[in-house]
Parts: C-alpha cells; structure tokens; sequence
C-alpha cells in the first residue's frame, strides 16, 4: 500500500483542521496516512512514504519557522517522492504565493523534484475577526475543493501557483517577522483579574515559551505569536503584546450558518475573496 505523510504547523487550528481532512480523504482513498504535527518531537523517516504533504497558516507571506526547522532534519530523498504543498491563510492574496519559496528551496535540496501546491482561505487568526458566516464560507469552500485537488495531485495534474517579480527578496525581508514576533512575545501580558489559572495556555504553546513564577506569567523570547494562547484562552485574559488590536478575540466555531453578516472591515480584501469564491463556483462549488 502506497504511503503517505502529511506534516503540519498550525497556531491557532485551522491548518490542524485542513492536515486531518486530508488525512480523511487519502485514507478514504486508501493510502497509509500518517499526520504528524512539527511541533511534536516525532521523527520521521521521509524514505519510507510515497508522498509528503506540507500543511502551514502563512505568517507574513512566509511558511512558519517550525515548519522550515522539521523539513531541513529530513534525510535526502532516495525516491520519486511527490510533494503536495496546502497552505492557508486571511488573504487570497497573490503576495502569498511568494510563502512557500523557502520551504521548496529546502525541498529540492533534499531531492524531491515534483510539487505541487494550492492555497486556501480560512479565517484570521490575528489582524481581525471575520463573521461566523465568512468562517463558516470558507470551511464549506476547503471542503469543496481539497477533494478535488487531491485526486489531480494523485492524478498526476500537478499544479503550481504563480510567482510575481522579486518574489524571493519580498518574502525574505518579510522573514523579519519570526525575530520581530520573539521580541514581541515578551511583551504578552495575562490580566489577573480575568486568569482562572487553567494552565491551558502554558500546556499548549508549541514553543514552551509560557512560564509561571511566583504567581506571575512569564513570557519568554521563543515566541512564534501563533496566538494559540490567546484565541485558546477560555477567560480572553491574555493580551498579544503590542498587537493587542489584531486579536481575533476566541476561536471560530465554524458553525453552520447561511445567513449573511456584514464584515468588520467589509472592503479589506474584498476583491480578493471575491475571486477565491468565483474561482471555487467555476470549479462546481454551491456557495453558501
Ligand atoms: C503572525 C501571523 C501572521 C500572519 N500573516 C498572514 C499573511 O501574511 N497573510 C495572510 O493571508 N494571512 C496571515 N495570517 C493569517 C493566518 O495565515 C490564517 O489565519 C491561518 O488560517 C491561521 O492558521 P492556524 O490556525 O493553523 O495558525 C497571519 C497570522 C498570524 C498569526
Ligand atoms: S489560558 Fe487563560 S485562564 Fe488559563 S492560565 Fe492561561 S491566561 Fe489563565
Ligand atoms: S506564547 Fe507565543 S508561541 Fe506560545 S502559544 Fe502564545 S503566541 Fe504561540
């Protein structure tokens, strides 16, 4: 039986969400599918699978820095081994596309040649909060279109997104936000008032960078501002340093719903989501 791997990062789920549907669909296929999350401490060994898929949220149109550190502890590749890319992210933006060139540039170093890669839009985990309708939109979308890009992928239709002048030097300055989310880290603060002392928040950050000594939270310098602490917080007690105002405020419930809800910011991107949607209702998608 032909072996498939799919390693993820996800801070606040949503790519955790995207990693378990396609581990669904390639075992309804019937592929041996392993999912492995890069920030538990599992090796892998890439020469005993058929396929790799990379899942990651794009963090400042790069692939987050755990995802880079697992991919460049693989051995080299003895085999055809084929690589799917799905990344998601806010923004259908063209910009994006420019996030996985540092992945694949380590990719080719480890001798896989064939990638293919799609984008999909799910709901911020930081900047702002989208409606319950929009998330709700974009999981029913994900739905739609990740079977469908999995049978081409398998199908040998492999696809590839388009890249823009100076693609390479824009993600790599925008890099910038690995260093600037440490330093920013630290200024992370938990209002006491509102603390339940759960620990939720220490025992879930993929970096271990939450402490508590003497009472007092202590954020350390290996912040990746996943915002996994500060969506997950069930008390919304913790406060995301100096982008306080870019907190989603919770985690989506992905509820079903079909009635419309006017964005927060309802011109941001539009035209971009726009097209995400058209593109998915060309492909046979019954929108919401
Ligand atoms: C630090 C950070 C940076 C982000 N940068 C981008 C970005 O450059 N472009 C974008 O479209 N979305 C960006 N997002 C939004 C996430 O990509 C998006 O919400 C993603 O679905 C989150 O997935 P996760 O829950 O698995 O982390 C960013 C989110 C965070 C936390
Ligand atoms: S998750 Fe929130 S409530 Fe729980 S310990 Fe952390 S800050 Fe306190
Ligand atoms: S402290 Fe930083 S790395 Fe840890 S969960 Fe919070 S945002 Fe993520």
């Amino acid at each position: 039986m032909e072996k498939v791997l799919i390693i993820y990062f996800s801070g606040m789920g949503n790519t955790k969400l995207l990693a378990n549907m396609a581990k669904d669909e390639f075992l309804a296929k019937g592929y041996d599918t392993k999912v492995v999350d890069v920030c538990s401490d599992e090796v892998v060994e890439i020469n005993d699978y058929n396929y790799l898929v990379v899942a990651y949220p794009i963090y400042a149109f790069n692939a987050p820095g755990p995802i880079i550190s697992y991919i460049k502890k693989f051995n080299k590749i003895n085999n055809d081994l084929k690589c799917l890319i799905l990344k998601d992210s806010g923004e259908y933006l063209f910009w994006n596309n420019a996030s996985s060139l540092q992945l694949t540039s380590i990719l080719k170093r480890k001798g896989i040649k064939i990638f293919s890669e799609y984008h999909y839009l799910l709901p911020y985990s930081f900047v702002f909060r989208h409606t319950d309708y929009m998330a709700y939109k974009m999981l029913y979308t994900l739905k739609y279109l990740l079977p469908l890009d999995i049978d081409d992928f398998l199908g040998g239709k492999y696809h590839k997104l388009d890249r823009f002048f100076l693609d390479r030097p824009f993600s790599f300055v925008f890099r910038i936000q690995r260093f600037g989310g440490r330093l920013n880290g630290r200024f992370y603060k938990v209002d006491q008032e509102k603390c339940i002392k759960c620990n939720k928040c220490i025992n879930n950050c993929p970096a271990n960078n939450i402490k508590i000594k003497d009472d007092k939270f202590i954020f350390g310098g290996k912040c990746l501002m996943c915002q996994r602490c500060v969506v997950n917080c069930p008390h919304t007690a913790i406060k995301a340093g100096f982008f306080k105002r870019w907190m989603v405020g919770g985690a989506y419930s992905f509820r079903e719903t079909t009635e419309f809800e006017v964005e927060k910011k309802p011109k941001y991107c539009a035209k971009s989501y726009k097209k995400y949607f058209e593109e998915s209702v060309k492909r046979g998608n019954k929108i919401v």
